[in-house]
C-alpha cells in the first residue's frame, strides 16, 4: 500500500464535496481482539455527475466493500493507500455504499477513532478521528443522519451508548446484548460518539423552557460517581443559562456526559454524549481545588452551548475551527461570568490569553483565528483560534452593544440553523443584523499578530479639551509580512481628579463630530472609540480639568497597549478606577515595568531597589475591606515570569525569575502584618461552599500565605504548616503545600510525601502533586523530574500525566531553559518518545521549544539542536513534524 507523505491543506483549495451523505448505519461488533464495523452509506452526487468519490482511513482494515449490494475489485473499481480509498467509478446519482473494516481499539494509544481507557470503549473523532473507524468523506460540511447498533459482552460492557435516542435494546446468545441509537439531526462525523463500558449514572431532569422534560446522566466509573454533583448543577445551569440569555432550548430528550480517564483534550461535545476528561467531571471539596470546580463549570458550559454553535450550526471546514470555538469559548466565558464575578472572570481570561496567546502571535507557530494552511488540524486547536477567536466575538459585542450582538445571533441562528458555514457568514449576520458599518473588522480573522495600539493623551486648560493620538501596527508573522488596520474597538473613560467618571457628550474622531448618549439621553462615562486607521486623533471638548485617561476598559480588544501614563496616574487609576478591570490592569502595568528594570539592574549586576509607591498602592489594595477579596488576590498577584519574558527582546529566564523573586519577597517583607492578617482573618471552619463569597476568601487567604512562605522564615513557614495540617479541602491544603514547597529542606520533602500518602489512589490529585514537582525552580529540578517519571503515580499513555509532569516542566522558566540544556535535553527525549505513542500529545509538548529564538544565541543553539533531532527521526507522525519544522523554519 502507497505510503502518502505529510500534505499542508490551504484554505483557498476548499471545494465543495462531489457526493453528499443522506443517512449512514453504523454496526459495531466490540470484541477483545478486534472491532468489526460494517457501515451502510446511502450516498447521493451532488450535482448528478460521477467523478471518482474518495474516502479517509487511517490504520483500517478493509475487509469488504459493497456497492448497491455488489462486491468491487481492487484495482478496477477502487484503490487503497495509506490515507485513502478511491471509488474509481461510482455507479449511478445515488447509491449505497457499505464497507466493513476492522480496527483494533485495544491497541490504539493514540486515543482517537475508537479506544479503550481503562477497559471501557469510547470515540474522539475530532477534527479527523472517524477516518480511523471506517472508510469515510471525513469532513464536517458532509452532514447524515445516524442509526448507530452496538454489539458487546453484557457483562463486561453493560452500559451502550451513541448519539441521540435509544429505539431498541436486547440481549443476545452468549452473555453478548445489543443497543441502536438513532440521532434526528444530521450531523458531520466529528460529532459520532459511542461508548461501551461498566459505568454508572447519575440521574437528573431539566425541564426546558416550552415544558420539555430532558433526562440528564452523567456517567462515570461506581467509585467516582459521588464526585459528579456539581457536573450536574453545571449542566443544569448551562441549560437554563442558555435559555435566559441567547433564547436556545435544548432540542431532545436526552443529555448524556461521560467522564474518561484517558483524553487528549478537555471534553469534547458530541451530539447528546459529551465525552469529557474526567478532570473536568469530577469535584469534590477534599479532592478539587476551586479553580477545578470553576473549570468544571465553564467546560460543562462550553461543551453544551456548542449543541447550538456547533452542531446545529457547524463549520464548512475545519480552517472556520473559529465559528465554533471562539464563540463557545465567548458563550462560556460569560455564563462563568453570570454565575461568579465577571470582573474576576474577565481578569483570568485576559490573562491566559497574555500568557499563552500573545506569545503564540509573537512567534514561528504564529497564525490567524482563521489560519490560511495546516498539516494536521489536531495542531490548530490553539489559544489563538480559541481565545483570541472569542476576544474577536467579544468585540463584536463590544461595538454593537449587548442588544445588537444578540440581534445578530438571532439572526445567525435563523439563517443558519443545519448548515455548514464559515466565519465571514458569522459577520454577515452581525452586520446585517444591526446595519452595522464593520469595514475593515473582519481582518481580525486572516491576519495574524497581536496588534500593538500606541495611545498617547494631552490636556488643553485654555481650550478645554482632551486629546488622544492612537496609532496601531501589526507585527510582521510567518508568511505574512505587512498587515492593514483594524478596527479596534478602544473602550475608555476619563476620571476627573476627584475620581468620579467625566460624563462625555461628545467626540471628533478626526473626521466628524460624534453625539454620545446613554439610555437616559446623558453623556456616556465610557466610551467605544472606533480605531480603524493606522493613525488617528480623537478630541474631547468641554473637559474641564485634567483627567486621567483610563485605556482600553475591560480590554476592549486583544492588543498590546503602549501609553504614555505616568505611575502617578496609574496609581490614582488603581485607587479610583470605576472599571474593575482597568483597576487590575493599573496595578499590572505597573508591576510590568517594575520587574522589567529590576530585571536590567540584575543584568547590570546593580543593586536592585523595590518601588516604594507601588507596594503601598498593594497595601491600600489590602486593606481596603470594601473590595471583592478575589479581586484583591489578582491584584496583588504580579505578572507571572511568562509575561515579562514576553515583552523581553532577549529573554532572560535567569534575570527574570530573580527580579520576580526580589519583588515578591521585597512585598512580603513590607506588607508582612497585612499579609498576616489576611490570612488570619480568612480562616473559616465552615464545610466548603463554591460560591464567590468562599472562593474569594480562599483566594486572598492563598495569594497571601504564598507571599508569606517566600520570606523562609519560622513564623510563616509555622503559619503555612498549620494551614496544611487543618485543611479540610483541596483548594487550601494543595495551596498550603505549594507554599511550603517553594523552600527546599526537610519540610518540604516530609510535605510532599504526607501529601502523596494520603492521596495515592487519587490520580487527579497525585496529577496536581506532580505538577507541583515539576513546576518547581528549584535548581537543577530535572533530576527531581526524571525520577518522577518512574515513580508508579505517572503513566506516559495518560495524557493528564503527560500535562502534569511534562508540562509542568516546561512551564518552569529557569529549569526548563537550565543553561547546561539538560531541560531541553530531557524535552527531546520525551517528545521521541510520547510520539510513537500518542502524537498530539507529543505535539503539544514539543510546542514548549517553539518560543527558541526568544533566547539568548547559547539557548538558542541548544533548542535548536533538539528540534532538528526531532525533525530529523525517521517516521515521526505529522503532527510532531509540523511543528518541529515550522519552529526551525
Ligand atoms: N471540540 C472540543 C471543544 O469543545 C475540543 C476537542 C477538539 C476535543 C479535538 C477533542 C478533540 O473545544
Ligand atoms: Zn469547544
Amino acid at each position: 500500500m502507497a505510503k502518502e507523505s505529510p500534505k499542508e491543506i490551504f484554505l483557498k483549495d476548499y471545494k465543495l464535496p462531489d457526493y453528499y451523505f443522506d443517512t449512514v448505519n453504523l454496526d459495531f461488533i466490540l470484541k477483545e481482539e478486534h472491532t468489526l464495523v460494517h457501515s451502510k452509506i446511502h450516498v447521493i452526487s451532488r450535482q448528478g455527475t460521477l467523478s471518482p468519490l474518495r474516502l479517509d482511513g487511517v490504520d483500517v482494515k478493509l475487509l469488504s466493500i459493497r456497492i448497491n449490494s455488489k462486491d468491487v475489485k481492487e484495482g478496477e473499481d477502487y484503490s487503497l493507500s495509506s490515507k485513502h480509498l478511491i471509488l474509481h467509478h461510482p455507479p449511478a446519482a445515488q447509491f449505497v455504499l457499505e464497507i466493513t473494516t476492522e480496527i483494533e481499539p485495544q491497541n490504539n494509544t493514540a486515543l482517537e477513532g475508537l479506544y479503550k481507557t481503562t477497559g471501557n470503549f469510547c470515540t474522539q473523532c475530532e477534527a479527523e478521528g472517524f477516518r480511523r473507524i471506517t472508510f469515510y468523506q471525513d469532513r464536517p460540511d458532509v452532514m447524515a443522519k445516524f442509526t448507530t447498533r452496538i454489539e458487546a459482552d453484557k457483562s463486561l460492557y453493560p452500559v451502550l451508548l451513541s448519539n441521540g435516542n435509544l429505539i431498541e435494546q436486547a440481549d443476545l446468545p452468549d452473555d453478548r446484548h445489543y443497543a441502536v441509537w438513532e440521532d434526528p439531526f444530521k450531523k458531520p462525523c466529528y460529532l459520532f460518539a459511542l461508548v461501551a463500558g461498566q459505568l454508572v449514572s447519575r440521574d437528573d431532569e431539566f425541564v426546558t423552557c416550552s415544558g420539555r422534560k430532558v433526562a440528564l446522566h452523567i456517567w462515570t466509573p461506581a467509585q467516582d460517581i459521588s464526585k459528579t454533583a456539581h457536573a450536574m448543577y453545571s449542566l443544569k445551569a448551562a441549560m437554563k443559562w442558555d435559555e435566559e440569555v441567547f433564547g436556545r432550548e435544548y432540542d431532545l430528550d436526552l443529555f448524556n456526559i461521560v467522564a474518561v480517564p484517558d483524553f487528549n483534550m478537555g471534553a469534547m461535545e458530541n451530539k447528546s454524549l459529551n465525552i469529557f476528561n474526567s478532570r473536568l467531571v469530577l469535584a469534590s471539596p477534599e479532592t478539587a481545588t476551586d479553580a477545578d470546580y470553576a473549570a468544571v463549570l465553564g467546560v460543562i458550559g462550553h461543551e453544551y452551548f456548542h449543541n447550538w454553535t456547533g452542531n446545529r450550526v457547524t463549520c464548512r471546514d475545519w480552517f472556520q475551527l473559529s465559528l465554533k470555538e471562539g464563540l463557545t469559548v465567548f458563550r462560556d466565558q460569560e455564563f462563568s461570568s453570570d454565575m461568579g464575578s465577571r470582573a474576576v472572570k474577565r481578569i483570568a481570561d485576559v490573562l491566559r490569553l497574555r500568557i499563552s496567546q500573545f506569545p503564540q502571535d509573537a512567534g514561528p507557530m504564529a497564525h490567524p483565528v482563521r489560519p490560511h494552511s495546516y498539516i494536521k488540524m489536531d495542531n490548530f486547536y490553539t489559544v489563538t483560534v480559541y481565545e483570541k477567536g472569542a476576544e474577536v466575538v467579544r468585540m463584536y459585542q463590544t461595538l454593537l452593544g449587548k442588544k445588537g450582538f444578540r440581534k445578530g445571533m438571532d439572526l445567525y441562528f435563523e439563517r443558519h440553523d443545519g448548515q455548514a458555514v464559515t466565519c465571514d457568514d458569522f459577520y454577515a449576520a452581525m452586520r446585517d443584523a444591526n446595519n452595522a458599518n464593520l469595514a475593515n473588522f473582519k481582518l481580525w480573522y486572516s491576519q495574524a499578530g497581536t496588534p500593538v495600539l500606541t495611545v498617547s493623551t494631552s490636556y488643553d486648560a485654555a481650550a478645554r479639551t482632551f486629546r488622544l493620538k492612537c496609532r496601531q501596527e501589526i507585527p510582521p508573522t510567518p508568511g505574512q509580512p505587512t498587515k492593514e488596520p483594524m478596527l479596534i474597538p478602544l473602550a475608555l473613560g476619563l476620571v476627573s481628579p476627584k475620581g468620579k467618571d467625566l460624563a462625555v457628550t461628545s467626540v471628533h474622531d478626526g473626521e466628524s463630530l460624534k453625539f454620545l448618549k446613554d439610555e437616559h439621553g446623558n453623556g456616556v462615562t465610557t466610551v467605544v472609540l472606533r480605531v480603524e486607521k493606522a493613525e488617528q486623533e480623537f478630541v474631547f471638548a468641554d473637559i474641564p480639568e485634567r483627567p486621567v485617561p483610563s485605556l482600553l476598559r475591560n480590554f476592549s480588544a486583544p492588543v498590546r497597549l503602549v501609553s504614555d501614563i505616568s505611575d502617578e496616574d496609574l496609581l490614582f487609576l488603581l485607587a479610583h478606577d470605576s472599571d474593575e478591570f482597568s483597576r487590575w490592569e493599573a496595578a499590572q502595568t505597573m508591576g510590568r515595568k517594575l520587574i522589567l528594570s529590576l530585571v536590567s539592574s540584575v543584568q547590570q549586576g546593580k543593586e536592585l531597589v523595590m518601588n516604594k509607591h507601588f507596594v503601598n498602592g498593594l497595601r491600600s489594595i489590602l486593606c481596603d475591606s470594601s473590595l471583592d477579596k478575589e479581586f484583591v488576590a489578582k491584584a496583588l498577584t504580579l505578572p507571572t515570569e511568562a509575561e515579562i519574558m514576553d515583552l523581553m527582546e532577549v529573554a532572560d529566564p535567569d534575570a527574570v525569575h530573580t527580579a520576580r523573586r526580589f519583588a515578591v519577597k521585597e512585598i512580603a517583607s513590607s506588607l508582612r502584618k497585612e499579609l498576616f492578617d489576611a490570612v488570619t482573618n480568612n480562616c473559616s471552619n465552615e464545610a466548603y461552599v463554591f460560591n464567590h463569597e468562599n472562593m474569594a476568601r480562599r483566594a486572598l487567604k492563598n495569594v497571601s500565605l504564598g507571599y508569606l512562605a517566600s520570606l523562609n522564615e519560622l513564623e510563616a513557614t509555622g503559619l503555612a504548616l498549620n494551614e496544611y495540617n487543618t485543611a479540610t479541602n483541596m483548594t487550601e491544603q494543595i495551596a498550603a503545600l505549594a507554599a511550603i514547597a517553594q523552600n527546599s529542606g526537610d519540610l518540604r520533602t516530609e510535605t510532599l510525601s504526607k501529601f502523596y500518602e494520603q492521596w495515592q489512589k487519587d490520580s487527579l490529585v497525585t496529577n496536581k502533586w506532580l505538577a507541583l514537582q515539576a513546576m518547581s525552580d528549584i535548581p537543577g529540578n530535572v533530576k527531581n523530574v526524571e525520577a518522577l517519571m518512574d515513580h508508579p503515580s505517572f503513566d506516559i499513555k495518560n495524557p493528564n500525566k503527560v500535562y502534569s509532569l511534562v508540562g509542568g516542566f516546561c512551564a518552569s522558566a529557569v529549569n526548563f531553559h537550565a543553561k547546561d540544556g539538560s531541560g531541553y535535553n530531557f524535552l527531546g527525549d520525551i517528545v521521541l518518545k510520547l510520539d510513537e505513542l500518542n502524537p498530539q500529545v507529543a505535539s503539544r509538548m514539543v510546542s514548549a521549544f517553539s518560543k527558541w529564538r526568544k533566547f539568548d544565541p547559547h539557548r538558542q543553539a541548544l533548542a535548536k539542536e533538539q528540534l532538528e533531532r526531532i525533525a530529523k527521526t525517521d517516521g515521526i507522525s505529522d503532527n510532531v513534524y509540523e511543528i518541529a519544522t515550522k519552529s526551525l523554519a
